[in-house]
């Protein structure tokens, strides 16, 4: 869904991103019958634009609040979360250049955050829905901190070289998954965190984290499935416990099933440093993260605004994360654009971390490289 907003002489394009693996909770992405848009671009251009030139605005952040109120759906059911969010993230565009200030800082202000540069979390193996499940985890990730210039290099050097040593170890070209990682196939499950360890040696700064995406996991006996094993939340747990005993790991996202809050919290309290990270748990949802820090199920938000379908809510979903005490961590979706709202977001609410992928595919270097445009200007300052 692209949207294309006028005012006057200014002129501001935005594109919403689509996921693959949706956790139940999200805001309802609206799709045609045949999977087109057609419907949802209708109401951008009939219903909504109506809205946007029947008077003037003062604030992206009053357009926003209309745009909830027409809605008037728990979940932007009735005009779609992919229609409203395009608009909002426009209207957050063109009060940016109205002010002549970076986008990522016209964010920082709306939601008094302190702008700084987030980790990288670069997807370096693609497994689970993302590749047919060649490897079980959805995410295997390499995480560098520091300058985003000289961790961009050192991502940049590190994918090349696991791409090399994977290509020896099968004697053939390794696959992509849809996040621009490598997506090969292994059976044991530590051998990928064998492969990323080696490169962790190799750059100090560097850690490893996975995103389970442990819905797409469950199997039918109240348990999840592993390459062809079963385990218990428990058994499922020990695994979790084990890896962070041996392997340099940074955090997990989505252990278990949105359903299992429970699981979260035991596996949160016996995590010591390691971040445990709500993705389909909490949906970008300030209400969600409110009742899993009830539960002190996470020490991590993942914040994706489509999951809640405008900036505003993205900024108190935000908000409520940092009110917990807890990280936020920006991410892209599977289906991507090469619109880099996310990494003006991510610096602007100076994210602990950003996912967008692996490097294997232009929409997702392209988020690394407007970081590393971002810190360029912010130097400049
Ligand atoms: P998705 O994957 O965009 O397919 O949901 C990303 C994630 O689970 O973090
Ligand atoms: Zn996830």
């Amino acid at each position: 869904m692209e949207v294309t907003l006028i005012a006057g002489e200014m002129v501001v394009h935005a594109s919403v991103p689509s996921g693959k693996s949706t956790g139940s909770h999200e805001a309802l992405e609206l799709r045609d019958a045949d999977g087109g848009m057609e419907t949802a671009i209708a109401n951008v251009e009939g219903e909504i634009a109506a809205l946007i030139t029947s008077r003037e605005w003062s604030s992206a952040d009053e357009i926003d609040t209309a745009l909830i109120a027409l809605d008037g759906t728990p979940n932007k059911s009735r005009l779609g979360a992919n229609a409203v969010l395009g608009v909002s993230i426009a209207a957050q565009r063109l009060f940016a250049e109205a002010a002549g200030v970076p986008l990522w800082k016209a964010i920082a202000e709306r939601g008094g955050f302190s702008a700084a540069a987030p980790r990288l979390y670069l997807n370096f193996m693609n497994g689970g829905e993302h590749a047919d499940f060649r490897l079980p985890f959805q995410e295997y990730i390499f995480v560098v901190g520091g300058k985003t210039s000289e961790a961009y290099a050192i991502a940049q050097d590190a994918f090349a070289k696991l791409g090399t040593v994977l290509k020896s170890n099968f004697n053939t070209e390794i696959p992509m998954g849809d996040e621009g990682g490598y997506s090969p196939k292994f059976d044991d499950i530590e051998k990928p965190f064998e492969m990323l360890a080696a490169l962790v040696a190799e750059h100090s700064g560097t850690s490893i984290a996975i995103d389970a995406a442990a819905n797409a996991l469950r199997n039918d006996i109240g348990g999840y499935t592993l390459t062809g094993k079963d385990y218990t939340p428990d058994e499922l747990r020990a695994l979790y416990a084990g890896l962070i005993k041996k392997f340099p790991f940074h955090s997990i996202e989505d252990p278990f099933a949105e359903t299992a809050m429970g699981d979260f919290a035991k596996l949160t309290a016996e995590a010591g440093e390691v971040i445990i990270v709500g993705d389909d748990l909490t949906v970008t949802n300030p209400e969600r993260i409110k009742t899993a820090r009830e539960a002190k199920a996470i020490t991590a938000v993942l914040i994706k605004p489509n999951q809640i379908g405008s900036v505003k809510e993205a900024i108190e979903a935000v908000q409520m994360t940092r009110a917990a005490g807890w990280a936020a961590i920006c991410s892209h979706r599977s289906g991507e654009t090469d619109d880099t709202f996310i990494a003006d977001f991510a610096y602007g609410i100076g994210a602990h971390g950003i996912k967008a992928g692996g490097l294997g595919q232009k929409e997702r270097r392209e988020k690394y490289e407007r970081l590393v445009e971002i810190e360029k200007g912010a130097e400049a300052v």
